[in-house]
């Protein structure tokens, strides 16, 4: 099911893992023109009914049922530890993929499944889906061709009501460190990460500091311990301060700087659009043209990869400098 497909047939779709995402995205293809939602699979019925019931689209309780039904593309939202399995079976049958974000479990996994993808010619497209996010896109509007000088990135909220073994790096960050790839259209090359456990075996506290190859300084702060959800962006260019506040959509910018340490600021437009949505469509666009991804494997490899060296570098002690008696002058 390789060829491209005129935008006169519909293009068959499905949707595996039927959670928060999943549910999500069934409904997003359900509404899409130019699609048709065929079926959904999750191992739990009682999720498959629910999505089922309202999108009156076939369900299954399987994988491998739902490829049976034959299907051009596939979006996998199940737990981050399966999208390398249930990649790579979807990619073995010819059908296009839209996974969830991280990509993989492992780097190495993800790599697979990139190799997968490429040798059998499907698209493959990793669901960062803050990319689409209308305030995420304005801030990056207004920073182009400015020289950036440092990110800011807050990603907080409270546990999650299911736990996998992921913790906040990968489950969180990774968005982060996306954005932070994207903004500056350079990649990460010097990690500083701390990380710690509090309530649960994974790291749900981390604050991670980067430098990317174009000397920009950026921070993530992202944790599973604050009450709330709030995500904010900050980034300082030589000329601007902008502030995007992702949850609420606003986003302003401080310019103008003058020498007495006035300034002026204005808000930003921001366009209104379901992110998901949008990266649905991309989705869709580029299976149907043949055209690479917005956010593709090696994307989604990469943000990956920074991920996990977050993970390896926060075990390796640094020894603390010795000061001599009365040597701090
Ligand atoms: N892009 C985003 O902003 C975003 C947000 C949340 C989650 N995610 C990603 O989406 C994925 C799913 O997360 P979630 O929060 O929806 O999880 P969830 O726990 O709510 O749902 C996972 C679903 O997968 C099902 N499942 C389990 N084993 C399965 C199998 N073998 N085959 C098919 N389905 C199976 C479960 O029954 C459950 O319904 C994860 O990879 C996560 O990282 C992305």
């Amino acid at each position: 099911m390789t060829q491209s497909k005129s935008p006169a047939t519909p293009l068959r779709v499905g949707v595996v893992g039927l959670g928060v995402m999943g549910k999500n995205h069934a409904r997003v293809l359900s509404e899409l023109p130019g699609v048709t939602l065929v079926g959904v699979a999750d191992p739990d019925q009682a999720q498959v009914e629910f999505v089922t019931s309202r999108l009156g689209c076939a369900g299954f309780s399987s994988l491998e049922a739902l490829l049976d039904a034959g299907i051009d593309a596939l979006t996998v939202a199940a737990p981050t530890q399966l999208h390398t399995s249930i990649s790579l079976a979807a990619i073995a049958r010819g059908v296009h993929v839209l996974v969830e974000k991280p990509i993989a479990h492992t780097v190495e996994e993800g790599r697979r499944i990139i190799d997968a993808a490429e040798k059998a010619g499907v698209t493959l497209m990793v669901g960062h889906v803050e990319r689409f996010n209308p305030a995420v896109q304005s801030i990056r509007q207004a920073i182009a061709g400015d020289d950036i000088l440092s990110i800011q990135i807050t990603r907080v909220g409270p546990f999650p009501p299911r736990m996998s073994d992921i913790g906040v790096v990968i489950d969180l960050a990774v968005h982060d460190i996306d954005l932070i790839r994207w903004f500056t259209g350079s990649e990460i090359a010097e990690i500083q990460p701390q990380t710690n456990s509090i309530h649960a075996a994974r790291e749900d506290i981390a604050l991670l500091q980067f430098r990317t190859e174009s000397g920009v300084l950026a921070h993530i702060n992202t944790n599973w311990l604050t009450p709330f959800k709030a995500r904010t962006v900050h980034v300082a260019t030589r000329n601007k301060y902008i502030s995007g506040d992702l949850i609420t959509r606003q986003v302003t910018e401080c310019f103008d700087y003058k020498p007495d340490g006035s300034y002026s600021m204005r808000h930003l437009s921001v366009a209104y659009a379901e992110p998901l949505r949008a990266e649905l469509v991309a989705f869709v666009d580029s299976v149907r043209n043949r055209t690479a991804p917005v956010t593709g494997g090696a994307d989604g490899l990469a943000s990956l990869d920074i991920a996990m060296r977050c993970l390896g570098e926060h075990q390796t002690a640094v020894t603390p400098l010795k000061i001599a008696a009365g040597g701090r002058g």
